[in-house]
């Protein structure tokens, strides 16, 4: 395993993102845990996860597998509805989310996406689950560079750790200021939807994708997965279900770019040259 600074910790190159496991049938909920379980034991150390997953049942089925590991080993993201973001539907939420999980604190929770509530009362019931020891630290995710700015300027809102974004091959926006503006302020950067999520439907695969994964003799996912950890300074967080696909995607990690490969899919997938607005899923 490779691992990377993130949170200001060693973690593996990639996480477990969580979206959409849970929700099926006893047999595909065993099959994922496994999925997840393969996964841990072969050094990923980051699951990611929300209360909106399957309202709940993404963090009831994490729970179930972290029950067997040593808490301390692992760092766990979740994640609270806009709607809950006043400190006292924070601690609501975050009781329910720990009581899913099985543990006893976070660390990381986030801020999934900006809602209505002011951004200074959101930092200060997060601040507040900091004291009592219920989450080490806290983030925010779907931020763009003015949304991260306008946080940085308020009370405390510098302690704010990491922000997790949509990237993948198909949508560098994040590329242009707001990986650079991160890594300025020392606050870590989590991809989502390295594939571009389910059935890849917001992902655009063209021809030379397939091609290069084959003259490399790896998967199309493969590729796309070393692409986005290529320069080891962000974590991404593939979701699988499947223990094969997790192998797969271990493998990914060991994956390499040549200089002219990697000039040849920015031709195909062109860097942002300016300002784009903020993609989500
Ligand atoms: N903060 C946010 O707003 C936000 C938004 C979206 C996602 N996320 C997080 O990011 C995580 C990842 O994003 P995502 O779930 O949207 O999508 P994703 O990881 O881009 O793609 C998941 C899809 O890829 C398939 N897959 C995984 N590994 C594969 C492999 N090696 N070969 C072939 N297929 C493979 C999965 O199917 P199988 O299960 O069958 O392998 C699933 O259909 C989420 O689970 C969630 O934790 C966060």
């Amino acid at each position: 395993m490779k691992y990377i600074t993130f949170n200001h910790q060693n973690t593996s190159a990639i996480g477990i993102g969580t979206w959409h496991l849970g929700e099926g049938n006893q047999a595909q909920t065993e099959a994922e845990m496994q999925a997840i379980r393969y996964g841990l034991d072969h050094g990923i150390n980051l699951i990611d996860t929300a209360e909106m997953y399957g309202e709940g049942l993404s963090e009831s089925l994490v729970g179930n597998v972290m029950k067997d590991y040593h808490r301390e080993d692992l760092q766990l993201i979740s994640k609270f509805y806009p709607f809950h973001a006043t400190p006292e539907l924070i601690k609501t939420s975050l009781k329910a989310s720990l009581k899913r999980l099985q543990t006893d604190y976070l660390d990381l929770y986030l801020l999934h996406w900006r809602g209505d509530t002011p951004l200074s009362e959101t930092i200060f019931g997060l601040e507040q689950m900091v004291q009592t020891g219920l989450i080490k630290n806290w983030g925010v995710s779907n931020f763009d560079l003015a949304d991260l700015k306008e946080l940085s300027n308020l009370e405390n809102g510098q302690n704010c750790r990491i922000n997790e974004d949509l990237y993948n091959i198909g949508s560098r926006g994040i590329e242009y200021s707001i990986l650079p503006w991160q890594k300025q302020h020392d606050m870590s950067f989590v991809g989502y939807s390295p594939f571009g999520s389910d059935g890849s439907e917001y992902l655009n695969i063209k021809p030379v994708i397939k091609e290069m994964a084959q003259a490399k003799n790896i998967s199309v996912h493969q590729l796309l997965l070393a692409w986005v950890i290529r320069n080891h300074d962000l974590l991404s967080i593939p979701k699988t279900g499947s223990v094969t696909h997790m192998q797969s995607n271990l493998a990914a990690i060991d994956v390499q770019f040549t200089e002219d490969e990697l000039r040849l899919l920015d031709k195909y997938y062109p860097k942002p040259t300016q300002e784009p607005s903020l993609e989500t899923i």
